[in-house]
């Protein structure tokens, strides 16, 4: 995703698609509120970094689009267009306090930095997670096996991603062996994206659908549980993909370490606890069918919820772009840097 601007013509989000992908690679120019709000909510647009950027440009979109006051309302409404990924809010506020005492180019510089920082951020990411994952498996005695849930490459960041991108540099380094991915019901993010981008990586992966994980963590092999995050409440519950938190209980269960990676922009002080993150609802058609084919009986009741929270007590790492922070061992996130022996 990236900004995309002629000589004196309004710019544009320039994204890929990510519901055609992985048999269509089609390349959408959003230049309105309406269109971003569609494409965040039909998650042409999805994971919670590229999220984030989605929002901060989408200020611009609005200032572009409309005179002050409804600009900020219009800013309003991106900001809520899905409710569990803080980092959307985290966007639209930093590009909108910049539009407000700057304007539209201000927002424009805000919004360029953020994308800049999440690039960074997730290369902080991969070096800190990588080397975690290779310390806790006692040095680097052989090519490691990773699992990991729903789509945390690039597709969800700027570039690289948070757990894919640690995933990409453990490869990178020789040191994996292969990447379990989820499917991810009812979306198959991790089906359709997380293959494709490990495939484009050249890393070897396989795909399980996600009531086989619990058998296969069980069964020996898997040396860590990498997964991204939507939101980190202050004591360390995070919320992520529905299905992260039946691989936390599995990991535990086998003794597998499960490490989340998120930029610090996922870590919401001001949320306490997991109990007081909202966890998106997306309705019942995407749990009745697939794809316009109905799987369910017509009138079906189907519940879906499309995050859960794990809790602190689950996660044996929380690696950010800068500090690893070990809620299992009682650390919170909210502890300020500065008095973080974890860092
Ligand atoms: O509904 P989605 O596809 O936006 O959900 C995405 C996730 O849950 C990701 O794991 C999370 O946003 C982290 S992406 C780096």
């Amino acid at each position: 995703m990236d900004w995309s601007q002629g000589d004196d013509a309004p710019g544009v989000i320039r994204m890929i698609d990510q519901t055609r992908l992985p048999s269509e690679t089609v390349l959408l120019d959003i230049g309105t509120v309406d269109d971003l709000i569609g494409a965040i909510q039909r998650l042409s647009v999805r994971g919670a970094p590229a999220l984030g950027v989605a929002g901060a440009l989408g200020v611009v979109i609005a200032a572009q689009q409309f005179e002050t006051e409804k600009a900020i309302a219009a800013a309003a409404d991106i900001r809520s267009s899905r409710p569990t990924a803080v980092n959307l809010s985290v966007g639209v506020d930093r590009a909108l306090a910049a539009f407000r005492t700057g304007g539209l180019q201000a927002a424009l510089t805000a919004a360029l930095q953020l994308r800049d920082e999440d690039i960074a951020a997730c290369l902080a990411m991969a070096e800190r997670g990588a080397d975690l994952v290779r310390s806790l498996v006692g040095g680097r005695p052989r090519p490691m096996t990773m699992m990991t849930i729903c789509n945390t490459g690039g597709l969800a960041a700027v570039e690289h991603g948070t757990a894919l991108g640690v995933i990409e540099r453990l490869h990178l380094d020789g040191d994996l062996a292969s990447a379990i991915a989820c499917e991810t019901r009812p979306l198959l993010q991790g089906a359709r994206l997380t293959t494709w981008e490990l495939d484009r990586m050249g890393a070897p992966h396989e795909l399980i659908i996600d009531s086989a994980a619990a058998m296969i963590l069980a069964g020996g092999g898997v040396d860590a549980v990498l997964v991204g995050a939507d939101r980190i409440a202050a004591n360390g519950d995070t919320a992520n993909k529905i299905g992260t938190f039946s691989l936390a209980v599995a990991a535990r269960y086998a003794g597998v370490p499960f490490i989340v990676v998120a930029p610090e922009t996922t870590v919401d002080p001001a949320t306490a606890s997991g109990a007081d993150i909202e966890i998106e609802d997306r309705g019942p058609d995407e749990v009745g069918g697939f794809g316009g084919v109905r799987t369910a009986p017509p009138g079906t009741h189907a519940r879906n919820p499309a995050f859960d929270v794990t809790p602190a007590a689950l996660i044996t790492a929380i690696v950010t772009d800068r500090r690893t922070i070990r809620p299992e061992l009682g650390e919170r996130p909210e502890t300020p840097l500065d008095q973080d022996r974890s860092r």
